[in-house]
């Protein structure tokens, strides 16, 4: 780690415009590897059993499980598919390192990918996601959003009123994000170069998530939100208080004491102690939930967890003494619980799963924002063509990331809203008879509840698309439009019916085909498969050209490259679109918080309808999509899930927090003491080759 002198140093002779850049070339942080790895053990030291088994150490796996072991007399076991990510620090800590030397497409990636989409011109599209200690927030863009209140409020509105849905709600998520941040304000120069407003009350100060903005700026980042403003668009004051709508520049999840990328795992886990009781292993790919006996209110019990490292290796069960938690992600979730045999009756049999628990919401009700790019050539110097020329790899310059948005709603979109909502609005029935990828009228019923409540956001004003500005390619300004809202599990506009309906046997779900646990997951998002979506995106689109020539920003402005002039009939934007649409990697709500009778999977404490002690805590659980990125609300999901689980078992409070140094008398036994000896002679030799590897990497890029 930096000693802040050092900092200091740095940061004083940088001015925060590229003109002025530093050309000095800086070695890395000294990556601080002896606090790396002391709760990792190995299969030879698992114990067992544990109270709790966390199923997926990514963003809110390790949230939870460094929540949980704060009691010293709780023990929790995390079993991690993917590996550490130590070795590739350089690959995930330097901000930057997202785009230029990014992990996307390693063995760090899972690397799933959609099957062919019909309304995207048969594509098929890739979806990555973390396959590490921190999951997806390990290779993220760090955007750190926070929904709007009416969002999350809606989907309050959405759950069964009782004690356990009180939890929810805007409040109550904004006090788990709060808990889980400390925020940083942006040097004044960063400030006034970015136009940059906040409201730094309306964010955590003693979490410990680092949350703030890079350290080195652009100055044409300070012209999107007057060239917004210029056209209409306002831009928003205080974007984490429950008001996100218009542009701003958002915070990032970045540490600004030494400018690295701030996630689960440098948050809540590297800082800890050896902690006795918490276990993290490794290379290993939960196979299922092992399921026993009913307890007596008819709930299936589950007795432990099996997880294998590869396909070919032995299965290994470890018994759990009170509850799972499934923290798998969007796909990872619900692909366990089917494998288990939990899951649509249908589905299961076809992949020769033995059902245990017919749940037929499983893997239902996925939703996912769908991006495309209008590009420019660019007339000033942006951050890939400092990265191109390898004139600054300071950690300062480093942290740079993009992070202007905004969010667009309807009223701005169209010219009349109010015919796009009366065309969604007179379909609703048709779709849930014809449009629903499943048998089972609760998932119907599920259907019609969300498309309902996605109505009320577009009437209530809340973000349609996305607009990003992205400045991280050489010679070349992007401005992405993303649908925030998709209504593919919508009916088709009347007069496109008899079209759609031909295509209506499956749509935006994940499921198995097979029983391995080792043979892909099947991802079908069905992008596109109502008109509604493809006419949002494009709006998007022509509204994101309308800003690139809107004063000041179209001074940086050259011509268009992407789509080009060529592409501007609504039928040549349509086909255009169908060719290039992407994930904007925030799919969600395949295991969705809503009653059983509408296909719901986790009720409103999180807990897995028809199994007693089984939980599912991360991004799978949000039944509707939000305008905005979904790191925020999946940390404070994660510290929600966190309390209802130490409340439940009344966990005793003799421990200190996450944050602060835990106290002497937790230091681990003789076992874990080894085992840390181990890492910090093997760490500092991965210290030292990571550190001759970034050498290297910057002598070639001269
Ligand atoms: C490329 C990319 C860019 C993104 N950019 C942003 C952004 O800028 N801002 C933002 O807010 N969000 C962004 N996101 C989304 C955000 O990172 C995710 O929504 C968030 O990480 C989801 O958290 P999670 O805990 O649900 O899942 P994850 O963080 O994905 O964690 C799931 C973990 O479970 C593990 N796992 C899965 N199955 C098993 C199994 N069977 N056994 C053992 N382990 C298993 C995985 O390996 C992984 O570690 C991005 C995502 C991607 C992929
Ligand atoms: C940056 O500092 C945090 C503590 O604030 C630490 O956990 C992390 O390991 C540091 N990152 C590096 C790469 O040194
Ligand atoms: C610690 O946990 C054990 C087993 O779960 C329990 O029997 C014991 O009462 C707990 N002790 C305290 C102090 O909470
Ligand atoms: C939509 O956004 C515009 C511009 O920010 C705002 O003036 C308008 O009130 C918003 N519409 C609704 C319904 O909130
Ligand atoms: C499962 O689905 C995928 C994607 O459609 C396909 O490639 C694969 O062959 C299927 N597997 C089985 C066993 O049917
Ligand atoms: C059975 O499990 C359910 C769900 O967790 C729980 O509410 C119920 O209290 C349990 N019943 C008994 C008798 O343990």
């Amino acid at each position: 780690m930096w000693s802040k002198s050092r900092i200091l140093a740095i940061i004083a002779p940088l001015v925060f415009h590229v003109d002025a850049v530093s050309h000095a070339r800086r070695l890395p942080p000294e990556h601080s590897r002896a606090l790396h790895g002391r709760n990792y053990i190995t299969e030879a030291t698992i114990a067992d059993s544990y109270d709790f088994i966390v199923v997926g150490g990514g963003l809110a796996g390790l949230v939870i499980a460094s929540r949980l072991t704060e009691d010293f007399n709780t023990t929790v076991l995390v079993l991690e598919a993917g590996e550490s990510g130590d070795t590739v620090g350089d690959s995930i800590n330097p901000p930057a390192r997202t785009y230029y030397n990014s992990l996307i497409g390693t063995s760090y990636d899972w690397q799933h990918k959609t099957v062919p989409q019909d309304k995207a011109a048969g594509r098929v599209i890739s979806w990555p996601r973390g396959k590490v200690l921190g999951g997806s927030a390990a290779i993220n863009g760090m955007y750190y959003v926070r929904p709007s209140q009416i969002q999350v409020d809606t989907w309050k509105g959405m759950l069964e009123p009782s004690d356990d849905s009180a939890a929810w709600g805007w409040d109550n998520l904004l006090a788990g994000m709060k808990k889980s941040e400390t925020f940083t304000s942006p040097s004044s120069d960063v400030q006034s170069l970015a136009k940059i407003q906040f409201n730094a009350a309306s964010y955590g100060s003693n979490g410990p998530l680092h949350v703030s903005y890079p350290g080195f700026m652009f100055s044409v980042v300070g012209n999107w939100t007057p060239s917004l403003e210029a056209i209409g668009i306002e831009s928003a004051a205080d974007p984490a208080n429950g008001k996100n709508f218009g542009g701003f520049v958002s915070t990032l999840s970045i540490n600004p004491t030494n400018w690295t990328r701030s996630y689960s795992k440098s948050a809540y886990i590297d800082p800890l102690p050896p902690r006795k009781n918490l276990d993290i292993l490794m290379s290993a790919t939960v196979t299922r939930v092992v399921l026993g006996d009913k307890n007596s209110s008819g709930n299936v019990v589950a007795s432990g967890v099996e997880f294998a490292t590869s396909a070919d290796s032995a299965e290994k069960v470890v018994k759990v003494n009170k509850e799972v938690v499934l923290t798998g992600g969007a796909p990872g979730s619900p692909r366990v619980l089917m494998h288990s045999g939990v899951g649509p009756k249908d589905v299961l049999d076809a992949a020769g799963v033995p059902l245990a628990v017919e749940l037929p919401g499983v893997g239902q009700h996925l939703q996912d924002h769908l991006a495309a790019p209008v590009t420019w050539e660019s007339k000033v110097q942006t951050g890939g063509d400092m990265h191109a020329s390898g004139s600054d790899f300071s950690p300062l310059a480093m942290s740079f990331v993009n992070s202007a948005i905004a969010y667009i709603n309807a009223s701005i979109l169209f010219d009349s809203s109010a015919d796009f909502e009366s065309n969604v609005a007179s379909a609703l029935d048709v779709s849930a008879k014809t449009l629903v990828p499943s048998q089972s009228s609760e998932v119907v019923e599920g259907y019609k509840a969300i498309y309902t409540a996605t109505q009320k956001l577009t009437s209530q004003g809340a973000g349609q698309v996305e607009l990003l500005l992205s400045i991280n390619a050489p010679k070349a300004i992007t401005i992405q439009a993303a649908l925030q809202h998709p209504y593919k599990f919508a009916p088709p506009t009347p007069f496109l019916l008899n079209k759609l309906i031909r295509s209506a046997t499956s749509q935006g779900r994940v499921y198995i085909n097979s029983s391995s646990p080792f043979d892909p997951i099947v991802i079908d998002p069905q992008y596109f498969s109502h008109p509604a979506d493809i006419t949002l995106l494009r709006e998007g689109i022509k509204l994101a050209r309308r800003v690139g020539n809107s004063a000041p920003i179209s001074n940086a402005f050259g011509a268009e490259t992407v789509p080009g002039p060529d592409v501007s009939s609504d039928e040549q934007l349509d086909a255009w679109l169908a060719g290039v649409a992407s994930t904007e990697f925030h799919p969600q709500a395949t295991c969705a918080m809503l009653p059983r009778s509408q296909g719901g999977v986790v009720d409103a404490k999180l807990r897995v309808y028809g199994l007693a002690n089984v939980r599912v805590a991360d991004s799978s659980v949000f039944p509707l999509s939000f305008a905005a990125h979904l790191a925020a609300p999946t940390y404070g999901l994660a510290e929600k899930a966190a309390e209802f689980i130490t409340d439940l078992y009344k966990v005793s409070a003799n421990s200190g927090t996450t944050t602060a140094p835990d106290s002497a008398s937790q230091t681990g036994g003789p076992g874990k003491n080894a085992a840390s000896r181990i890492c910090s002679s093997a760490c500092t030799a991965l210290a030292l080759t990571a550190m001759f590897s970034f050498i290297v990497s910057v002598l070639s890029a001269l």
